[in-house]
């Protein structure tokens, strides 16, 4: 995300609750796809791990009046456990990333922001050695329960590839990992090259 791009910029608001089936947990296999090809919306990536929220992140400068969102990241548990050895994704890695709208003057708040019951929509990010390019991008609209990998050529896949620091994951915003990456220097040379301090300085 982080771009004024469709689906969550879209008003259509999913009701609470709404696309949750009653699956038993632990039941139902991280990265799944119809016979079709498509993948199946994550049911449960609720119950994964966390990683960060952003609020009206955006490469543009703002243009102010807009809708208000935030992204809160989740993973899968496995992959992150993965990542805490190795500082990299494993094969089968399923990053989802929903949009909320941030909401102001709710029950007894004030100022600031909060965050809305209704999802704006789902984008996940899927490391799978079947997808072509070891990858892949795919949007869910509110209520939408499975749909087919984004295309190649659309900008996910090159902003992620330039400038995201570690393995196409923006993994300088998730508080908990860029340290361990650094330590680990699973850096992708893209993001050493952005963050160096001038190119061509002199090595200390
Ligand atoms: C201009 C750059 C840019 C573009 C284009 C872009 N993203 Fe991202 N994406 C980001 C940033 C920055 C984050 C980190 C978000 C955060 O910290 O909350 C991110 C995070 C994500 C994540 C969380 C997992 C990860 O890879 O870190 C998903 C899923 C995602 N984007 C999906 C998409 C999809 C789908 C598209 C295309 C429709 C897209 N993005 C296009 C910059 C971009």
């Amino acid at each position: 995300m982080v771009r004024p791009m469709g689906l969550l910029l879209s008003l259509s608001l999913l009701p609470l609750g709404a696309g949750q089936k009653a699956a038993p947990v632990g039941a139902e296999a991280d990265l799944s796809y119809t016979a079709d090809g498509q993948m199946r919306a994550p049911v449960h990536y609720r119950e994964w791990v966390y990683l960060t929220s952003g609020l009206d992140m955006s490469y543009t400068a703002a243009a102010s009046g807009e809708m208000q969102m935030f992204d809160n990241v989740f993973v899968n548990p496995a992959a992150y456990r993965e990542f805490l050895k190795t500082g990299t994704w494993p094969d089968k890695t399923v990053m989802v990333l929903e949009g909320r709208r941030a909401e102001q003057k709710v029950s007894i708040n004030k100022r600031g922001r909060s965050q809305s019951a209704g999802l704006m929509g789902l984008e996940v990010h899927a490391k799978d050695a079947k997808l072509p390019g070891g990858w892949g991008f795919f949007e869910f609209g509110p209520g939408q329960d499975a749909a087919k990998m984004v295309p190649r050529t659309a900008d996910c896949y090159s902003c992620h590839e330039m400038h995201a620091a570690v393995d196409t994951t923006f993994v300088q915003f998730y508080p908990t990992l860029i340290g361990l990456a650094t330590e680990k220097k699973t850096l992708s040379p893209a993001y050493l090259k952005e963050i160096a301090p001038e190119a061509g300085a002199p090595a200390k």
